[in-house]
């Protein structure tokens, strides 16, 4: 297992085929899914997706990544984060993705935050953004959390989105 960031309460770890049908529940959970684009419908296709997931970051030299979380007291997988390049746009963007019993915790806002850090620090990025459906108040909250100024709106996944920016 490749620890990619550690928090004081989070691991944030490269996917493992182990994590689909724990990922698959998340995602199947009608609130976690409200506001996002197309997800796996079975194991089997959520196994395809983190192979492609690790494979294509693997070609960048693994910069950027979609990246599990695990609760270090439970060890669980409680979630997804990502630090990657905004499909359309010249922009990294930093997402996050929690089942429903890791919300209220902070959990997004502390991986969010170590994929900042990492992004400024350790990779030399002097610009992040955060794409939100304008309805998704909690996402919206946690850009919020993170500092992340507000810049109207902008297109991407075929959608328009609430636009964040954030820079060192
Ligand atoms: C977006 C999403 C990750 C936000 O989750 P969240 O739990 O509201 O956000 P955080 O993890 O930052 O937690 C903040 C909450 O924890 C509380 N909290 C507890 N300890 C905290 C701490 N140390 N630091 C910050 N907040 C803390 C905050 O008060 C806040 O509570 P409340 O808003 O419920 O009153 C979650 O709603 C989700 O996964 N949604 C589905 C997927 C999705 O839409 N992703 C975004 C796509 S753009």
């Amino acid at each position: 297992m490749t620890i990619v960031l550690e928090t004081e309460h989070l691991t944030i770890r490269h996917w493992e085929e182990e994590d689909a049908p724990a990922l698959l529940e998340i995602y199947q959970d009608p609130e976690v899914r409200l506001y996002l684009g197309n997800l796996a419908q079975s194991v089997e296709e959520q196994i395809e997706r983190l192979r492609a997931i690790k494979a294509r970051y693997r070609e960048g030299g693994d910069r950027f990544g979609s990246w599990a979380i695990v609760d270090k007291t439970t060890g669980e997988l409680v979630g997804a984060v990502m630090l990657k390049p905004l499909p359309g746009h010249d922009e990294i963007e930093v997402g996050w993705h929690l089942g429903r019993s890791a919300w209220g915790k902070g959990y997004a806002t502390e991986a969010g935050r170590a994929c900042i850090q990492y992004g400024f620090n350790q990779l030399g990025l002097t610009r992040i953004v955060a794409v939100v459906n304008p309805l998704n108040t909690r996402s919206i909250a946690v850009t919020q959390r993170l500092g992340m100024r507000p810049e109207g709106t902008v297109t991407a996944y075929e959608k328009e989105l609430a636009f964040f920016v954030l820079e060192p």
